[in-house]
């Protein structure tokens, strides 16, 4: 069986990539630091699936743990998801989010190197297209990035490239993710961040189960339809597996590659269709008031989703309805996320 390494296996996304890896035949080696998840994830990935993962409290940037990690398991490939990603944190302390996000990524590579491992999936966004126009397509410009967590995925892609020219050997993709909402059907795994959350969907659920008073909808006078900006949301689980399509790719691929994919559904909603269809689905109440623009925001943000369904033989299943559904069956099953 094949050893994947997943970095920030406990997070929102790693976890739910987890589960889809396990069960679909791979051995999952998670490390985290547990800065931004718990442990509790890592047991209910294992509950899902019946299956273990083998867990490591690490930080990307501790080389000698790597080592260890390295030198005791023979690791195919490794998916990169661990770093930091509040985009108005990364503007107060923009240095821990080049030392947590840059750092790590240099010293997780010159481990790989040393060991020959030249495999790996990279988590990066939608946001290194900055402003564009849309619908986003993979060799648009990028780079044009408004903060410094954009910065550092749009340095770790030109770092990835960088090596990839150096040793064509390397096998690399980079996967920009668009905004994964949802959780997994079991209603065991889902988004809980720290603190109050910056993501929408979160923030949502939490003043519809009551633990925030109310939600503000940061501005109305965009040039959409109802006012509201527009994003592409994809279900956690169709995004996780991408990351196994990805791997099928990296399989498939005779030589080195370095390449790039969208995964998003190709669709973009509003703000406010997306509390509308959280309310209907769901049968519950969303309080909510019209607030200033959020600095840094674009009005529009969709993918084009052609070459991932090309390439990649990936493309998106779960709908907008069926992505707050799931949302709000974890909130329910875990009023206080993890920490129940
Ligand atoms: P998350 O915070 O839930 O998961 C990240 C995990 O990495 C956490 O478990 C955290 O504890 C761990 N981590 C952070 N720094 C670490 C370090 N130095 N060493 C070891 N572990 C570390 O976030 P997520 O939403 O699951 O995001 C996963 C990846 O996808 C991130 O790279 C993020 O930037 C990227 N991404 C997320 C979104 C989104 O909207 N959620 C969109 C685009 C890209
Ligand atoms: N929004 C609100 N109120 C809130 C939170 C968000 O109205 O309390 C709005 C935002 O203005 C935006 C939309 O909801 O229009 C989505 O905002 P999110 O913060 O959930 O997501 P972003 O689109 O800003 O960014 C997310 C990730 C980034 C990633 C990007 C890729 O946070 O890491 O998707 O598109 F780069």
């Amino acid at each position: 069986m094949k050893n994947v390494l997943v970095t920030g296996g406990a997070g929102y996304i790693g976890s739910h990539t987890c589960v889809e890896l396990l069960n679909s035949g791979y051995n999952v080696i998670s490390i985290d630091n547990y800065s931004n998840s718990v442990p509790e994830s890592i047991n209910r990935v294992n509950k899902i699936t019946g299956k273990k993962i083998i867990s490591f409290n690490c930080d990307v940037r501790d080389k000698d743990r790597l080592f260890e990690i390295f030198s005791k398991y023979d690791i195919y490939c490794v998916i990169h998801f661990a770093a930091l990603k509040a985009v108005g944190e990364s503007v107060k302390d923009p240095l821990s989010y080049y030392d947590n996000n840059i750092f790590g990524i240099i010293n997780l590579l010159e481990v790989m190197k040393k060991f020959n491992v030249k495999k790996m999936i990279f988590s990066s966004s939608a946001t290194v297209y900055g402003d564009n126009k849309v619908p986003y397509l993979e060799d648009m410009n990028t780079g044009n990035v408004t903060n410094p967590y954009g910065r550092t995925k749009y340095f770790s892609e030109q770092i990835l490239s960088d090596l990839y020219y150096s040793d064509k050997d390397w096998r690399i993709l980079l996967l920009r993710y668009f905004n994964p909402i949802g959780a997994h059907e079991s209603g065991m795994i889902g988004e809980d961040p720290n603190g109050i959350p910056n993501n929408i969907m979160p923030f949502i659920s939490r003043v519809a189960i009551g633990r925030l008073p109310k939600l503000t909808i940061f501005g109305n006078d965009y040039d959409t339809p109802d006012g509201t900006c527009i994003r592409d949301y994809i279900h956690v689980v169709d995004l996780a597996l991408g990351h196994v399509k990805a791997i099928g790719k990296i399989d498939d691929s005779k030589s080195g590659v370095l390449d790039c994919f969208n995964l998003g559904t190709g669709k973009g909603n509003s703000v406010l269709e997306l509390v509308n269809t959280f309310e209907r689905v769901n049968n519950c109440k969303v309080n909510y008031e019209i607030g200033n623009r959020r600095s840094g925001d674009v009005a529009s943000c969709y993918a084009n989703v052609e070459k991932a369904k090309r390439d990649l033989g990936w493309e998106t299943k779960y709908d907008l309805e069926r992505m707050c559904k799931d949302t709000w069956r974890f909130q329910l099953n875990n009023p206080n996320g993890y920490k129940n």
